[in-house]
């Protein structure tokens, strides 16, 4: 019989902490909790992934991660493996941060990876041990996990599973992950919640908001926060789709109704939508959850909203033939951003990379640049052109594309670059550039959800 003292883990003054799944979501957790002061493992079974920040570099573009990384790698304190030994062995907590992709087959989340690691890992938990979850699944999943985790641990019930869902948003994951909005954490058993609090302390001593609830629903607290933020686009460019239809300005709507507090103007930006690895995917995984627990209904409204989305790609498109007189074929179109969103090289799902494809379809010649996305999409693009510098990109062009509001666009002179172009017009599809200096320079400027923009009617669009 195992000691009382045994049968869980309690809450350890300097606990060591291992992450698994280094990815966006894993690699900034794993570094942030080392500059908090913790001794870190982080463990992915990616060699290169592993060898790349165990030399100090971030595998991907997020502002800031390089240097803490370097920062904290004088510490001594991180540590990056491929063993999951290592990290069972040493580490008191471990992190689950594996990625949830939606299936190939269904709207559903792929739960291969997340069921992979906790199985390894599992067999390897000889004391007991805190497993929490922060990759985003289905409502379900953690109880699932919490069985499988005690039937598997040679140490038994002792290897606990709690869930710790992430809110952390791509180009400001270090900020979100060393001082979010709040932490949330669903738990089976309150002693398990005391360890988190323990481990979560130095982010605590700041104010944020501590909330402890049951495994249920802090899975649903993450699907929840994502349908709403994905519904908050959606509404507001379902009002531009209004907008264009009526002549009205969705950006004045957007600010009027934002001075609202109980609406507010953030995540009201109208433009061509939303992407990446996490709305798009997540807002499905929900509905097809809802799907298996029988209450489909009840996110009905999340396929408008992923239609409503979707929707501002093939607008922009047709805006696009428009402007150039109907037909696209032959065009020079570039496209300034591939990355989903600015401050990323992320380029999963992008809503500009996608317009990109389309107008390619359509027989454009397409030129596509960003700052930082070039090299994720030379390996996944081959039928457009991607050219680093953005005056070299828009040379000759027909028609210019602002798909993704990287600060360097907002910063582009409409007088130089419209000696570059073969014809002045330009689409703003984020809403973001100021286009009454590009009309007064002498463009032909249209955007998405704006009738008329600088005094210049917008483009019939059949
Ligand atoms: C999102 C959630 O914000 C975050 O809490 C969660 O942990 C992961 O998913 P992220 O995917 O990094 O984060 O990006 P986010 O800033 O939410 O933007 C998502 C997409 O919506 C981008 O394509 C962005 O361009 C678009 N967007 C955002 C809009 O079109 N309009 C807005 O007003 C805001």
């Amino acid at each position: 019989m195992r000691s009382p003292a045994a049968r869980t883990l309690t809450p350890v003054t300097r606990p060591v902490l291992s992450v698994i799944g280094c990815g966006y979501l894993g690699a900034v957790h794993a570094t942030a909790m080392a500059d908090l002061g913790y001794e870190v493992i982080g463990v992915d079974v990616d060699e290169a992934k592993i060898k790349q920040l165990a030399e100090g570099t971030a595998p991907f573009y997020e502002p800031g991660l390089d240097e803490l990384l370097q920062r904290v790698e004088g510490t001594g304190r991180l540590q990056f493996t491929t063993s999951f030994e290592t990290a069972a062995e040493r580490a008191d907590v471990h992190f689950l941060c594996v990625g949830t992709p939606q299936r190939a087959d269904s709207n559903a989340a792929d739960l291969t990876y997340v069921d992979a690691a906790l199985d390894t890992l599992a067999r390897l938990l000889t004391r007991p041990t805190l497993v929490v979850g922060k990759s985003t699944v289905p409502v379900g999943t953690a109880e699932r996990l919490a069985a499988r985790l005690a039937e598997l641990a040679p140490v038994g019930a002792a290897a606990r599973l709690a869930w710790n869902p992430e809110f952390l948003r791509e180009g400001f994951a270090v900020q979100d992950t060393l001082a979010p909005d709040r932490l949330v954490v669903g738990v089976s058993d309150p002693q398990d919640a005391e360890v988190l609090r323990n481990v979560y302390e130095p982010v605590l001593a700041k104010g944020t908001p501590w909330i402890v609830t049951d495994l249920a629903t802090a899975q649903l607290v993450k699907s929840a926060a994502n349908a709403f933020l994905a519904t908050k686009i959606s509404f507001i460019n379902a009002m531009a789709e209004l907008c264009e239809a009526s002549g009205a300005d969705v950006v004045a709507l957007a600010d009027a109704i934002g001075h609202d507090p109980r609406i507010g103007r953030r995540f009201l930006q109208a433009g061509l939508g939303f992407g990446g690895g996490c709305l798009p995917k997540d807002i499905r995984g929900f509905m097809a959850c809802a799907d298996e627990l029988g209450v489909q209904e009840a996110l009905g409204f999340l396929r408008e909203v992923d239609d409503i989305n979707l929707r501002r790609r093939a607008r922009a498109l047709a805006q696009a033939r428009a402007l150039v007189g109907g037909d696209l074929a032959g065009k020079v179109v570039t496209v300034l951003g591939a990355a989903f969103k600015p401050d990323s090289d992320d380029i999963r799902d992008s809503p500009a990379l996608d317009v990109a494809h389309m107008l390619a379809r359509e027989g454009a010649v397409v030129r596509v640049t960003d700052p930082k996305a070039l090299d994720n999409a030379r390996r996944v693009v081959s039928d457009v052109e991607l050219v680093a510098d953005p005056v070299q990109a828009c040379r000759d062009a027909d028609l210019v594309l602002h798909l993704t509001e990287w600060r360097d666009y907002r910063a582009l002179d409409p007088v130089a670059l419209k000696a570059v172009v073969r014809r002045p017009r330009i689409l703003d599809g984020r809403n973001a550039l100021e286009l009454a200096a590009w009309a007064a320079a002498g463009w032909e400027v249209a955007a998405l959800g704006r009738p008329t923009v600088g005094g210049t009617p917008q483009p019939t669009v059949s």
